[in-house]
């Protein structure tokens, strides 16, 4: 008989980001990853890096993270790592939408893209893992039958100029995971909310720049997606005595 194999699921990959660097960490812990995103072919081309790496990863591309999408999705999932030989013990929601623009610019798709991409999914995604934790045994060294996290941002709890599509979404989103965290603390099951409060130094962030911006060299103003993922892997191992809902992360020299 061979131990059952925890699955990390995540939603939301980028080459060098948060969510690929989370992945990477929990395969060092020996969990295998299945991976949702959009954009199948970078997805896959992260896929084959991690195995080759030695871990045991596999790509679910999504069109879009309309509740529809994710349930198909879940079904893939579910069929490549099957019970009872794995076992989906973490689950991370990354997926997110960056829109910026005056409000008045802002049109009611703008609204609806944000809302799609950040609180249905989320939502969606949530239902899906929750119901499988519920069916998962408690973990005798964290008390857990399953963890949860969402990432969110400065903008989960302070809107600003340019965020009224954005905020709320994120503010849903973390509205949502405390929730979720009240739920089904009874259930032992440990849900987690992430204020990533500052710029995240990955290619997609370095790209949206016309120059190397200052921050790429200072690693006092801003944040490496690997040290996320380490604080996402403190999450997940905290027993049952003393969980976080919510942590904030920013650099050292943030002005917040
Ligand atoms: C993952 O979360 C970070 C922080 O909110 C965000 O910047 C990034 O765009 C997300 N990744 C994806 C693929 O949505
Ligand atoms: C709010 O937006 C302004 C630009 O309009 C920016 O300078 C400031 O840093 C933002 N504040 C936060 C908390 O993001």
């Amino acid at each position: 008989m061979s131990a059952i194999k925890p699955v990390l699921v995540v939603a939301g990959v980028r080459a060098g980001g948060t969510g690929a660097a989370t992945a990477a960490a929990f395969a060092r812990k020996g969990y295998s990853l299945a991976l949702i995103s959009r954009g199948a072919e970078d997805l896959q081309a992260l896929v084959d890096e991690l195995k080759s790496a030695g871990s045991d990863a596999t790509a679910f591309p999504v069109p879009s993270y309309s509740a529809p999408s994710i349930s198909s999705v879940f079904q893939s999932i579910h069929t490549r790592y099957p019970s009872p030989h794995y076992a989906i013990r973490a689950a991370l929601y990354n997926a997110s939408h960056s829109i910026r623009k005056p409000f008045l610019d802002l049109t009611l798709a703008d609204f609806h893209a944000a809302q799609e991409t950040i609180v249905e999914g989320a939502f969606a995604f949530s239902q899906e893992i929750i119901r499988v934790f519920k069916e998962n045994d408690i973990d005798a060294d964290t008390g857990k039958r399953g963890f949860l996290i969402f990432t969110g941002s400065t903008t989960s709890i302070r809107g600003n100029r340019t965020t009224s599509a954005a905020a709320p979404a994120k503010w849903g989103l973390r509205a949502l995971s405390q929730s979720l965290s009240k739920e089904f603390g009874e259930w032992n099951i440990h849900v987690a909310h992430a204020i990533i409060d500052g710029i995240i130094n990955t290619p997609f962030s370095r790209s949206r720049f016309n120059d190397p911006p200052n921050w790429v060299e200072n690693e006092d103003v801003r944040l490496n997606a690997e040290d996320i993922a380490k604080a996402y892997v403190y999450l997940a191992e905290q027993p049952r005595s003393a969980w976080t809902w919510e942590l904030d992360l920013r650099p050292a020299h943030e002005k917040w």
